[in-house]
């Protein structure tokens, strides 16, 4: 669809720029679930808006994602009903689809102050389809915001037009929120004489909740990443980022230099080592997130060791954007200044 023939729901999705969105979530998470509240900013940093803008606006999107490293799925467009199945409210996936796209069909500019604000749409479509459906209204949030940035990234149309459909197996999706959260919390019992142990206790690191095969010992202190390559399905085939014999997590340099490695934590990230100077710098390098958190939720898999059980969510691709968005942002606010300067002459 044309810039011309976007719906006024689209156009008011698209006026809102990063800052915009990183506020209407910031201002949204108290009211998210716990279960989701890590979740849904994980699936925000999984899916950035400012990188997501450098596409639209490049001429020769194949070469950026060649300058920028990307490997693996990075393009939301294909993967509309999964990029967040590890949300609990992916369950509410095809209800929050049908109503955001009605949302969009309706939608006026908004005369109340929370109608016309985006966490304030986010809300009002959550509230509908928890009244609907009676769900919690937290439960509704983070898939909300996730389904309207979806939308704001691929269009109506391409949003409409995928099935909406959910894949989750009976006994998971019938798992209460406090279930999902209680098994996050539990840590691996050391046996009877546990408090003896030192470096010799063990870990288990879950990276697919729905999945109850996807799960690897870690020894007290060990990388993730390292921990993972006791795994040694071929994980190839299923992420053809993976190598054989090195486990679910793609890893290349194992010392925070490529970015392959990188994952979410959906729990325990108290549990994981502080990040260390080293860390910290290659993920501002990558663009995956700029934080002083000494325990971020979101890790490379490769230095960050473990202290306890954690569950863990592997993203579908990676690349290296930090220094590229940067300068993209540096850019657009010389040309503001300037616009702002021959306006004010
Ligand atoms: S494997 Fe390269 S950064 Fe972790």
């Amino acid at each position: 669809m044309s810039r011309n023939s976007e719906t006024v729901f689209e156009t008011f999705l698209r006026r809102h720029d990063e800052a915009a969105w990183a506020a209407a979530l910031e201002s949204l998470l108290p009211a998210i679930h716990e279960v989701d509240r890590n979740a849904t900013s994980i699936w925000f940093a999984f899916f950035p808006l400012a990188l997501a803008r450098a596409f639209e606006q490049a001429d020769e999107p194949e070469k950026l994602a060649g300058r920028l490293l990307m490997q693996g799925r990075y393009r939301l467009e294909d993967q509309i009903d999964s990029s967040h199945d590890f949300l609990y409210g992916h369950r509410y996936w095809p209800e929050v689809k049908r109503a955001v796209v009605a949302r969009a069909g309706q939608f006026k500019e908004g005369t109340t102050q929370e109608e016309a604000t985006l966490a304030g749409q986010i809300q009002t479509v959550a509230r509908e389809v928890a009244a609907q459906n009676k769900v919690e209204e937290s439960l509704l949030s983070g898939i909300t915001a996730v389904a309207l940035m979806t939308l704001r990234r691929v269009g109506l149309a391409a949003f409409a037009a995928s099935p909406g459909e959910v894949q989750l197996d009976g006994k998971r999706a019938r798992q209460s929120p406090a279930k999902v959260l209680q098994e996050r919390a539990r840590d691996d019992s050391q046996g009877l004489l546990g408090f003896l142990r030192t470096t010799d206790k063990r870990w288990t690191v879950v990276w697919n909740e729905d999945d109850p095969t996807a799960r690897f010992q870690m020894i007290h202190h060990q990388e993730v990443a390292s921990a993972a390559a006791t795994d040694k399905r071929d994980w190839s085939q299923v992420d053809p980022r993976c190598t054989v014999d090195e486990g679910p997590i793609p890893v290349q340099c194992r010392s925070a230099s490529c970015g392959t490695c990188w994952v979410g934590v959906l729990g325990g990230a108290e549990k994981l080592t502080a990040v260390s100077p080293r860390e910290r710098k290659a993920m501002q390098l990558f663009g995956y997130i700029d934080t002083d958190d000494p325990q971020p939720i979101i890790r490379l898999a490769c230095q960050a060791q473990g202290e306890g059980a954690v569950s863990i969510v592997i993203p579908s691709w990676n690349g290296v954007f930090g220094k590229y968005l940067r300068r993209l942002r540096e850019e657009e606010a010389a040309e503001a200044a300037e616009g702002s300067q021959a306006v004010s002459q």
